[in-house]
This record gives C-alpha cells, sequence and structure tokens, in this order.
C-alpha cells in the first residue's frame, strides 16, 4: 500500500514537472510546416518541437509513450547525406542542396538555424578566441577548426573532397564566415547513421544531448528510414534527447556549442586530461589516477602548473567582452567549470597521497 502511494506521488510530481508551463513554449509556422511535410512524406512521430526551460528549441513528447515504442520516423528520401570526410570538405554538397531553389528538403532546410544561431570551432568569432584562455584549446580551433574551412574556401581543395564550391553553387559569391557557418552545421546536425556518410535528418536533428543514453536510433536496413525508439516511459511533455557522446565540456563547445551540464564529480576538461594530445580530440577515459606515490606527485604538479597558467591568463585577458553574450557567457561557464574540476581533481590527488603517507607511517 505505501509502496503504491509513494509510486503515485512521485508520479504526480513528475506529472507536475512535465506540466508546469514552460513560458517559453512555442512552435514557429515553418516549424509546424516542417512537420506536416513529413507527415504528408509517410513520416511517424509522436512529439512536436518547442523549447525548454532554458529556451532552447527541442522536441518533447505530445503524448505518453511507452518504452520501446516508435517515438520517431524519417523516411530515407528526406534524410540528406554526404560522404564522411571533415566538414569543411563535405560542406559544398550541403551548400549546394541550400543555393538549390526548389530542393526537394525545402522545408527542412527552412528551418536550420541562421548564422548567429550556430557555434562551433568552424564558426568560433575571431574576437571570442583568445578567451579560450589555453594555447591548446586556441590553437585547435586556429589550426584545426578554422584553417580547415578557410583552406577549403580558398579553393585548397584535397583528394577527399566531392565538389569544389563552384561546381556546387557556381559564381555565386559567398563570404568566407558563411562557409564556415555551413561547415558548422555539417559538423554539428549530422548522424552516422551508415559508415560512410553523414546525415541530416529532420527533426531528428533537433534533438538536444544527454549524456544518459536514453533513446535509441536505428537506421538498419528494412527499417524503411531512420527510427527513434523510446528508451524509458515517457510522460507527455517531456523532452526527447539523445547522447550525441561521452565529451567533455571544451569538446562539446567547439563541436556542438554548448557546456556538459551533468558534471558531478566535475570532469577535466580534454585539454587538462593527462592523456590529451596537442592538436586532438579524442576519447578520454574517466580512469581516476591512484599511484604509484611519485606519479600522484607529478600529476598535482601537472594540474596546478595548468591552474596557475590559467588564472594567470585571466587576469591578463580581463573582462570578456560581451559583443556575444550567450558565448560571453558561455566562456565565463567554461572557466567555472575547468577551475572546479582542476580544483576537485587536486583535492583527491592530495587526500590520496595523505592515505599513503598514513600507510607509511604504520
Ligand atoms: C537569426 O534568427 C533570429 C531568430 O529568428 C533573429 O532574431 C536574428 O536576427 C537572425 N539573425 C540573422 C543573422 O539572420
Ligand atoms: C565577392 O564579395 C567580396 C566581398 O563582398 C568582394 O570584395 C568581391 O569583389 C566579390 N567578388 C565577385 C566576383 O563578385
Amino acid at each position: 500500500m505505501r509502496a503504491t502511494l509513494l509510486g503515485f506521488l512521485f508520479a504526480q510530481a513528475l506529472f507536475l514537472i512535465a506540466f508546469t508551463p514552460r513560458s517559453n513554449a512555442y512552435i514557429t509556422a515553418e516549424e509546424q510546416i516542417m512537420l506536416d511535410w513529413i507527415k504528408r512524406e509517410g513520416g511517424e512521430f509522436k512529439v512536436t518541437i518547442s523549447r525548454n526551460a532554458a529556451g532552447v528549441r527541442g522536441i518533447f513528447t505530445t503524448q505518453n509513450v511507452r518504452k520501446g515504442e516508435l517515438l520517431i520516423l524519417i523516411p530515407d528520401h528526406l534524410v540528406f547525406s554526404v560522404p564522411s570526410v571533415p566538414a569543411a570538405e563535405g560542406a559544398p554538397l550541403l551548400l549546394k542542396e541550400l543555393h538549390t531553389p526548389c530542393s526537394r528538403l525545402g522545408p527542412y532546410l527552412r528551418i536550420l538555424p541562421n548564422e548567429s544561431q550556430v557555434l562551433t570551432g568552424y564558426n568560433f568569432p575571431e574576437e571570442y578566441i583568445r578567451y579560450l584562455a589555453d594555447d591548446r584549446l586556441e590553437a585547435q580551433v586556429l589550426r584545426y577548426f578554422k584553417q580547415h574551412s578557410r583552406s577549403t574556401f580558398e579553393g585548397q581543395n584535397d583528394d577527399k573532397m566531392m565538389m569544389t564550391i563552384p561546381e556546387a553553387i557556381g559564381r555565386a559569391n559567398i563570404s568566407l564566415p558563411y562557409y564556415e557557418y555551413v561547415v558548422a552545421m555539417l559538423s554539428s546536425r549530422t548522424f552516422t547513421l551508415r559508415k560512410e556518410a553523414l546525415s541530416m535528418v529532420p527533426l531528428l536533428d533537433l534533438m538536444n544531448h544527454d549524456i544518459r543514453d536514453i533513446n535509441q536510433l536505428d537506421s538498419s536496413l528494412g527499417s524503411r528510414g531512420v527510427r527513434l525508439s523510446a528508451g524509458k516511459d515517457m510522460l507527455k511533455g517531456e523532452e526527447v534527447t539523445i547522447t550525441y557522446g561521452d565529451m567533455r565540456s571544451d569538446e562539446l563547445l567547439l563541436y556542438y556549442g554548448f557546456l556538459d551540464t551533468v558534471t558531478s564529480p566535475p570532469r577535466l576538461l580534454a585539454v587538462d586530461h593527462r592523456n590529451f594530445k596537442p592538436n586532438e580530440f579524442g576519447d578520454l577515459v574517466d580512469q581516476p589516477l591512484t599511484g604509484p606515490e611519485e606519479d600522484i606527485r607529478a600529476e598535482i604538479a601537472r594540474l596546478q602548473h595548468i591552474l596557475a597558467k590559467f588564472e594567470n591568463r585571466l587576469e591578463t585577458l580581463g573582462p570578456i567582452p560581451n559583443t556575444l553574450p550567450y558565448l560571453a557567457g558561455l566562456l565565463r561557464e567554461l572557466h567555472d567549470q575547468r577551475r572546479e574540476a582542476i580544483h576537485y581533481e587536486l583535492s583527491r590527488l592530495q587526500r590520496l597521497l595523505e592515505q599513503h603517507d598514513g600507510q607509511a607511517e604504520l
């Protein structure tokens, strides 16, 4: 009896959370047109487009959904794929689609974010790069992301490219910031459904990131398109998320333009990880260092050095300009997360050392 009642209260609490009016909740006319288009073309979905409490666009259930049930089916003919090459080299194909007046994907292309709504390392605004406040992060943006877009834009094409910019759009004159924006969209909105392709999938590309890998994508042969199934029972109005991968805040910022929010305990940034290789983001495993003692001492010294350099750098830079308040806020938050994670790891290592010392005394 007691369990039932608690269960009921818990369900009620979830209900209240799910139904607390989100002042930001709305769908635009163009988004509704896209949903209608998907339905006419044979798609299925139990979701709509809206905004979460933070005002970020996302997708939300329109009914209660059971674990395992189909949430979304997007037919294959509404998917846009390019070869799986670095985003800068694949972007002319997206550029071509964006410049095709009667693209089969029109209703989808019209709801893509505009230039000021996309942020990745590829289109990271110049004036803010130095506020990353770290040599390796700045190098990552300048020498990898931005350099890649620029060289492709300037026609230094390589053998990974299917198509150059003039081949894609003729004599049309586009600016570098616009090309960076197209590259940024391709890099941040594609799924790897097949080994050799990057795919943009209407509606599904509006799902926000949650590191807990809840809902499952399936695009296997015979699935008639790309399917998303519920990974748990969901109430009407819940946000539908997917994981973008096990990434740290600095990686998320440069690939997707936001930071990790599920950080307990706080995670070191990729650039602060002891296994980070310069100019490379990758799968860094959170395997806490436990010894031997000289390794712990070396790690403490390494982190203290990074922290001192970082604080010194911030001091020299002064306040972050507020030209782009969203980005300025993200950078401040990145600095806080970084500081907090290093402090957390330093105190963990200090405690370990004390334990080692204690054992030595016994
Ligand atoms: C992008 O869209 C937003 C919201 O619709 C709008 O406020 C902003 O002015 C647009 N920016 C550009 C550069 O078009
Ligand atoms: C392209 O645009 C740039 C910058 O707006 C301008 O300087 C250049 O003359 C244009 N080129 C052509 C071929 O229109």
